[in-house]
């Protein structure tokens, strides 16, 4: 079955052609240079740009599949959560493209499709697993049950690791978008030189809070500025970065205990850092787990994933209407 994703939840617009697993095409339009200059998405903007680039991106992913849209059995697109502007776009493109087409109209949660994003690189990869689900908007512990059976066992109480990096990138001065900057300027891993508070929730140990820790470094540098002293940037994005690995890691593998899941995915934008990587992977191989997680181009927002997850909502069931409309908030569940 070739389905024809569609992606617009955010700052790219992205198409691809997917059968089963096997990515025929994948086209991603970036918005990040015009973002850039504001320091963050600016939402109006986003939509905008999504309903300039939507056809261009569309028709290149079915051109270079080497296809053409007779050839399409299925369209998908992701309809939550996300900017509602941005989601809209491609929502009523896909809607309008799969009635003229008469072929299924496949409706995919983004976090879905961003866990489905390792079925593309590990082609052996099934549920059930634990997914470390960590993106710009979202931080969760999912137990993967079935390919649409999601149970959320941790979550963030407040801002996610990814808004946490962004935020501190900006605050020492570091271009957009910031968690990969950070990442890149950062000397070396596992490596606390600045004061960086790990914050916990009480009666809930596998939840998240990030926010107390954004706002640390904030104050840092704020402070710093105000004095007239030298911030060390390498330094102080080394350690931002290790105590969101340290926070994101002990919550994961407290997770791996709890549920005796000793099969383990990370997901989502914030797995393409290279510490996270580096780190679970060391944490893994210590206590014979397995370990998985995207190539790079698959981490951040991409058309690919969604197909990937789009034919097990087919499966399910999961078919909508002309009446699908997107949603800027939604559980995975
Ligand atoms: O999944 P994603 O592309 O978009 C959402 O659905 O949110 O995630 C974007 C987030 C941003 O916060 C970005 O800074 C972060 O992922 N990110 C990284 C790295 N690459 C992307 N954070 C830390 N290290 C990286 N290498």
């Amino acid at each position: 079955m070739k389905i024809l994703a569609i992606e617009s939840s955010c700052d790219e617009t992205a198409a691809a052609v997917v059968e089963g697993r096997n990515v025929l095409s994948n086209i991603v339009a970036t918005q990040i240079a015009e973002h850039r200059i504001y320091g963050g998405v600016v939402p109006e903007i986003a939509s905008r740009r999504h309903t300039e680039a939507i056809s261009t991106v569309v028709r290149d992913a079915v051109e270079t599949a080497g296809l053409t849209l007779k050839d399409i059995d299925a369209v998908a697109v992701t309809h939550a959560p996300g900017l509602i502007g941005a989601l809209l776009v491609g929502v009523n493109f896909a809607k309008g493209l799969s009635m003229s087409l008469g072929v299924p109209l496949i409706p995919v949660h983004h976090l879905r499709s961003h866990i489905a994003a390792n079925y593309i690189c590990h082609p052996d990869l099934k549920p059930p697993f634990l997914c470390l689900l960590v993106s710009g908007g979202n931080s969760l512990i999912v137990k993967v049950n079935g390919y649409t059976d999601f149970e959320v066992i941790g979550r963030t109480r407040d801002d996610a690791a990814g808004e946490c990096f962004d935020k501190s990138a900006r605050s020492m001065g570091l271009d957009y978008p910031g968690g990969v900057m950070l990442d890149k300027i950062a000397t070396e891993p596992d490596f606390i030189k600045y004061p960086m508070p790990w914050p916990k929730v009480e009666g809930a140990e596998l939840d998240f809070s990030f926010s107390g820790l954004k706002t640390a470094v904030i104050n840092l540098t704020h402070n710093a500025e105000q004095k007239g002293a030298p911030i060390d940037v390498p330094v102080l994005s080394a350690t931002v970065r290790c105590r969101v690995c340290d926070i994101l890691i002990a919550n994961t593998m407290r997770a791996a205990e709890l549920t005796g899941m000793n099969k383990i995915v990370i997901a989502g934008g914030v797995s393409a850092n290279s510490e996270l990587r580096e780190r679970m992977e060391k944490e893994c191989a210590d206590k014979g787990y397995s370990l998985y997680y995207p190539e790079k181009k698959y981490c951040g927002d991409n058309a690919a994933m969604v197909g990937a997850q789009a034919i097990h909502e087919y499966e399910a069931g999961h078919i909508s209407g002309a009446d699908l409309n997107a949603r800027a908030t939604m559980s995975i569940t």
